[in-house]
């Protein structure tokens, strides 16, 4: 026997108006989810019946479509359908990506403005876009002294907006936050948690329905953003209306700006709009500056080997910024040698030379001269992506900085120039760091045949002064030594 309950839910699924209802709601909210969720539907409308006088779904539909979306019935009812589910430094990583990467980048760009714009685009009840208030001032107070910064939380569920500008939530919004955190960035209030009002100036919140309407939308503010957080909102769209959307944002955000999407939702198409850049645990998806003029053969050039080539790579991540030298990190002996700093051995530091085991997690980023480097060295590779030297002092960078994918840049280099001897030897150092060992020794045995028929005082490519028998020596140490 049905409940009363399951069986009005069953006959509103069954009434004939019910389909047409579904795809009104889908196409004004995107929310194509419920395309396969009749009965989860038709649960969130037996919520809204009656209405009014209104009891059928005919009648609900009709004064649906009489009211649009902006109506205050479809508002109800897009409350019952939206997913909210959301908590403070969600995907933490994330989060240390943008403070490691994005906002020192966003902070030298818009240096002559002093302007910061971001946009946490389907924010739910507001964690998403506070937490990047409470970032921003914890690592980047001094940075913003005197800036103009702009954090717009928005979503097309209204009673989601209304608590996130109440700013105060309970323990599941706050969940896997240390007592610490808790203690710096809340008030207790009863048994909530309240955003504390420092954390709070930044942000505000509105109504803004992604699916509906022109994006950018500069009489609602939105546009020209730098950093754009859209997190698992798409995944409750169609691939068409995805799509669309990704297009949008690309459209909203400023020349060089930033874009964060959840783990499910970065698709095929995220590659052709956006510039890939990895760091530890997180790809942030960058909007290049100038639109691009890669060839088809730059572009394959840029994304590593053909898929008959020796090895895969993963793309190659770029940056339209200026070049600016040598990489500032990198201690000026060591960079002469086109070493990083980090724990190379060879000859020249024999007492040091002992390799430090490899570290669980690459260290992040933490000032701006570091990510200069790194800027420096994604604008070399974008200008010159056929520069095998450019692909292998990106990853001595991003080695010693722990961003990126080093490997992947020295696999480039040697693609580029599989006589690149350097190239191999620190590729079988990132291999070694990581634990890699077979693919280790291979690049270290590599790098030493390569150097067998080389005269003794050649120079080392790249090597700053390095000559063939000291990079022999420095290989002997790893092949037979106490590093062996
Ligand atoms: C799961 S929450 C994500 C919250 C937050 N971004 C995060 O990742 O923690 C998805 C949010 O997207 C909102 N949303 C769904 N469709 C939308 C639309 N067409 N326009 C704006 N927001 C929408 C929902 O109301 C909900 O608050």
């Amino acid at each position: 026997m049905m409940s009363n309950a399951a069986a009005t839910i069953d006959s509103i699924r069954r009434d004939p108006h019910f389909l047409r209802l579904k795809a009104m709601v889908i196409d004004a909210t995107g929310l194509a989810y419920y395309a396969d969720k009749d009965a989860a539907f038709a649960e969130r409308i037996n919520r809204r019946l009656p209405f009014g006088r209104i009891t059928t779904v005919g009648s609900y539909l009709a004064a649906l479509e009489a009211e649009g979306p902006g109506g205050a019935e479809f508002q109800g009812l897009i409350n019952e359908l939206a997913v909210g589910e959301t908590f403070f430094f969600r995907y933490i990583e994330q989060f240390d990506a943008l403070r490691a990467v994005a906002i020192p980048e966003c902070l030298r760009r818009n240096q002559a403005s002093r302007l910061l714009r971001i946009w946490s685009a389907g924010c739910s009840i507001g964690p998403e876009a506070y937490t990047i208030e409470i970032l921003l001032k914890q690592h980047f107070a001094a940075q913003l002294e005197g800036w103009q910064v702009h954090i717009v939380g928005t979503d097309i569920n209204g009673a989601f907006l209304e608590q996130a500008r109440r700013g105060a939530y309970g323990d599941w919004a706050v969940r896997g936050l240390s007592p610490e955190t808790l203690e710096a960035c809340f008030d207790r209030q009863d048994r909530l948690w309240a955003v504390k009002p420092k954390y709070r100036q930044w942000t505000s919140f509105m109504p803004f329905n992604l699916v509906d309407g022109a994006i950018p939308s500069y009489p609602h503010g939105i546009g020209h953003f730098d950093i754009i957080l859209c997190r698992n909102v798409m995944i409750y769209f169609d691939e068409a209306t995805r799509h669309r959307l990704l297009g949008d944002l690309h459209k909203a955000l400023a020349d060089g700006g930033w874009l964060v999407v959840g783990h499910a939702e970065a698709g095929p198409q995220m590659n052709e709009l956006f510039i890939p850049v990895s760091v530890p645990g997180a790809t942030l998806y960058r909007k290049q500056v100038e639109p691009p003029v890669a060839t088809a053969a730059s572009r394959r050039a840029a994304h590593g080997p053909a898929a008959h080539g020796p090895e895969p790579v993963a793309p190659v991540p770029t940056s339209g910024l200026r070049r600016s030298g040598k990489p500032a990190s990198m201690s000026a002996a060591d960079s002469a040698a086109g070493l990083p700093a980090g724990p190379v051995s060879g000859p020249r530091s024999r007492k040091s030379a002992t390799p430090q085991p490899a570290p669980a997690q690459p260290h992040p980023v933490e000032t701006d001269e570091r990510s200069t480097a790194l800027e420096a060295c994604l604008a070399r590779v974008e200008a010159s992506r056929l520069d095998p030297a450019a692909h292998y002092q990106l990853g001595l960078v991003e080695e010693e900085l722990g961003v990126g994918d080093p490997v992947a840049a020295f696999k480039r280099a040697l693609y580029l120039d599989p006589r690149f001897v350097l190239a191999d030897y620190h590729l079988a150092l990132a291999y070694w760091r990581r634990g890699r060992l077979v693919p280790a020794q291979r690049h270290f045995r590599n790098a030493r045949e390569a150097l067998e028929s080389r005269s003794d005082d050649e120079a080392v490519t790249e090597g700053g002064g390095l000559t063939v028998q000291e990079l022999r020596g420095m290989l002997d140490l790893w092949l037979n030594g106490e590093e062996g």
